[in-house]
């Protein structure tokens, strides 16, 4: 399992977001069965909202174990939780209020605030307590979804940003020059401590980046998901037809639709 990378090619957004709900539905039971709970970290972003849009509806909604769910998020926008561009916000419209997760099982991060260092250190804090750290050691989600940007940035992990270096803290504040605003994000080491982490990618806007990041020279300051190598974790790329066209390594892996 350790280091093992996997990139498959569907055909088009909505078997991605099938073959994600599958994934999700999978890792959910695998770990309610063995040790009872699942975390996930939800990403950012539009790709993920047909695997949203999919978990709030039948026949996923009654194949996840909901009350032992943990919600959390890898990054969010220093908005309010009401506000369109709030990620938590995204998922609380298509999936939270449509599925039964107890209301103490979603761990939104409080970006709102305005101190925003204070609110990365409040998340840091709630993630040491929840997965027992102390004040070393890095959280291991079950599962953490990933978006990627054409600029080769996942969660709120820029391009150049002094936060790829960090490896002390797990939350982090930072000003995103090129979006004009600030966020919040899980750090490098937590992302690589995942047992499963699964980027979801669409598009032809994303084919460029995509073979950058996949068949390219490693240049993780300019192409920061390359960072993301989970140690002892399975890492898999869910990319539509579109996204992966100018891949050159990686069969387009036809899933068929039911
Ligand atoms: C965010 C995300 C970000 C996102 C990518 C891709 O808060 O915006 O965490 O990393 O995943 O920008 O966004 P799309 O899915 O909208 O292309």
């Amino acid at each position: 399992m350790s280091g093992e990378k996997k990139v498959l090619v569907v055909a088009n957004y909505d078997e991605l977001s099938r073959v994600a709900a599958e994934k999700f539905v999978f890792h959910a039971n695998t770990m309610v069965q063995r040790k009872g709970f699942f975390t996930a970290a939800l990403s950012g972003g539009s790709t993920p909202n047909g695997l949203y849009m999919r978990l709030a509806s039948d026949p996923y909604r009654g194949q996840v174990p909901w009350q032992k769910v943990h919600l959390f998020w890898g990054d969010e926008r220093c908005v309010p939780p009401d506000h369109p561009d709030s990620n938590y916000h995204t998922a609380c419209e298509l999936l939270l209020k449509k599925v039964t997760i107890p209301e103490e099982n979603i761990h939104r991060i409080h970006a709102e605030q305005e101190d925003r260092n204070r609110a990365a250190a409040e998340y840091e804090q709630m993630l040491r307590i929840f997965f027992r750290l102390g004040a070393e050691g890095y959280p291991c989600f079950d599962l953490i979804l990933l978006g990627m940007g054409e600029d080769g940035h996942t969660a709120s992990l820029f391009p150049g940003a002094s936060v790829l270096e960090e490896t002390r803290r797990l939350v982090v504040a930072s000003y995103i020059e090129k979006r004009g605003d600030y966020r919040l994000t899980l750090t490098v080491p937590v992302l690589n401590h995942a047992a499963n982490v699964i980027f979801l990618i669409s598009g032809e806007s994303k084919a460029t980046v995509l073979r950058k990041v996949l068949e390219g020279k490693r240049h993780p300051q300019c192409l920061p998901s390359q960072l993301v190598q989970p140690a002892n974790g399975r890492l898999l790329f869910i990319v539509d037809s579109m996204a992966a066209r100018e891949l050159k390594c990686y069969s387009r892996i036809k899933i068929q639709t039911k």
